[in-house]
């Protein structure tokens, strides 16, 4: 899809359809709206005034002008709402919403005046990339294993029509950044939505290195042997079981000369069956997607890649299948990571933490900072925030506040999680260092505490998005299956690293 911003006057925009907007309780609309309401004769406010168009929010009307008073054959008014309530969040949905409409109305070619462009809370810039994320992340789908659409389903191009010559060249910048960071999105979903049989660790690998060659990071992918080498024997105790080989996947970007690289850590198990702790058939093959951690950070290298910020960053993927083979981890065994701290196995499905613990060790020695932790971690996850919000988990405020910043922009809601330190007591272990599991209560956090082992104290961020990471609906820039969260945060972040 490709999303452009034009001077001009909407009214005269050659366009198989026209978009512009309504408030709820706007009896006489303004703007670009009341340009084209002129060029109809009035139609829109007779159309409101009987009460066909009433503005409410994501409310859609489309006209057939047929050419009539205006160039375009359709005009498509879409409810804004109360503008009380109006936030750059709904432009970025009612982008996605309308995309998805025009599509299936099958246009190929719209034109859109900016909404909320001039209003409160956006800017021009804020607007024009919400409006470019909301049409590349929303019209979204993965159609790799169908049958192919035919071309005349697909929506080809979205012009931005604005009539204020000075503000071309800010959201012509803006509009081209949300493309890069929804394409990072949906590249992280095209990884994710993968079944298991498709992408294996192997393929993981390959697709990582392919992007990174083609969009110049470094790139090492480092394999069984080599891990053994390095002590990464939590890691590699979880591969035992998988036929598979496992890989570890090393990307990294140089922005700035000698800084500290940023470290972005995800998890990347390929298919999580829970291992010889197996878990229940119903709704395991949503397990695919347990690697969502691990393309989100990739994902977001290439938009990093992109963007060009003044930092340095290495993403850090070890990826693997969690599988019950005759060779597998067992409860009870006990594993040493890459740090030296030993593990006892209490349930081999909370493997996520345990190759996590030689990612993070492996961050630590390749003296990375600030770390920040993606993973589809906990299932008691989605029980405390359910798939609104993910959790975070850190050792520094600053660093949450820079991610709550960086995720709002995005409109990637997230919600900080306590790490009262009697939490830390539940991790003890007879006979190790540590267990991997301590039991019901408070799984979230103890999984973080678990990860806290292995960061020698730095500053440090684990984001848990079990809960946010599948969808079978949709809802604004999401649609049915990987969500592509939390990549724009991520990107904002380090946009936020380079100040
Ligand atoms: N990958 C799962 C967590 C998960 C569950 C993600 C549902 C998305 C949806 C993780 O590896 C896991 O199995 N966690 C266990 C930990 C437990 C055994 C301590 C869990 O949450 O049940
Ligand atoms: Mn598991
Ligand atoms: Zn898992």
């Amino acid at each position: 899809m490709q999303v452009r911003v034009a001077a001009g006057d909407i009214t005269k925009t050659e366009t198989d359809c026209v978009v512009v907007n309504l408030f709820q309780c706007v009896g006489a609309p303004g703007g670009g709206t009341g340009a084209v309401d002129r060029a109809l004769s009035g139609m829109l406010t007779e159309l409101i005034h009987s009460g066909d168009i009433r503005g409410t929010w994501g409310e859609l009307t489309l006209l057939h002008t047929l050419g009539r008073g205006i160039t375009t054959p359709r005009v498509l008014v879409a409810g804004l709402g109360k503008s009380d309530d109006f936030t750059i969040d709904r432009v970025r949905d009612l982008s996605a919403t309308i995309a998805r409409f025009l599509r299936a109305k099958r246009v190929q070619n719209a034109a859109t005046i900016a909404h909320g462009a001039g209003i409160e809370p956006g800017d021009a810039g804020a607007c024009a990339q919400a409006i470019a994320e909301g049409a590349v992340m929303g019209t979204y789908r993965f159609d790799e294993h169908k049958k192919a659409d035919d071309d005349a389903t697909i929506l080809k191009q979205i012009t931005i029509v604005e009539s204020d010559q000075a503000k071309i060249t800010a959201m012509t910048a803006a509009a081209a950044r949300g493309v890069i960071v929804a394409e990072a999105a949906n590249f992280a979903r095209d990884m994710a939505n993968e079944p298991s049989n498709v992408l294996t660790p192997t393929e993981f690998a390959a697709r990582a290195e392919a992007m990174a060659q083609a969009e110049g990071l470094g790139c090492r992918i480092l394999d069984r042997d080599e891990c053994t080498q390095m002590g990464m024997g939590s890691f590699l105790g979880v591969a035992k079981g998988s036929g598979e080989p496992p890989k570890f996947i090393v990307l990294t970007y140089q922005g700035a000369g000698d800084a500290k690289p940023l470290g972005l850590i995800g998890k990347g198990i390929t298919f999580d069956t829970g291992g010889i702790s197996i878990k229940p058939a119903a709704g395991m093959e949503e397990m695919k997607g347990d690697m969502s951690g691990g393309a989100c950070v990739i994902a977001a290298m290439r938009a990093i890649a992109r963007l060009k910020p003044k930092i340095n960053a290495t993403a850090l993927v070890p990826a693997t299948e969690n599988m019950p083979g005759g060779n597998a981890t067992k409860p009870g065994d006990v594993l040493r990571a890459m740090n030296g701290k030993t593990i006892e196995v209490i349930n081999t499905d909370a493997e996520g933490r345990l190759i996590l613990a030689d990612a993070l060790s492996y961050a630590v020695k390749l003296d990375l900072s600030p770390l920040v932790d993606v993973a589809t971690l906990t299932g008691a996850m989605s029980i405390a925030l359910g798939d609104v919000a993910y959790g975070i988990f850190s050792n520094n405020d600053a660093l949450v506040a820079k991610l709550r910043e960086a995720a709002a922009a995005a409109g990637e809601r997230c919600w900080e999680m306590p790490m009262f330190p009697e939490y830390r007591e539940a991790i003890k272990s007879n006979v190790a260092d540590m267990k991997n599991s301590g039991g019901r209560l408070a799984g979230s956090i103890f999984a973080a505490f678990f990860l806290k082992e292995f960061i020698d104290n730095r500053p440090w961020a684990h984001l848990d998005i079990a809960g946010v990471d599948f969808y079978d609906k949709e809802k604004g820039v999401l649609v049915k299956g990987s969500s592509g969260i939390p990549v724009r945060t991520l990107v904002n972040l380090a946009l936020a690293q380079a100040g």
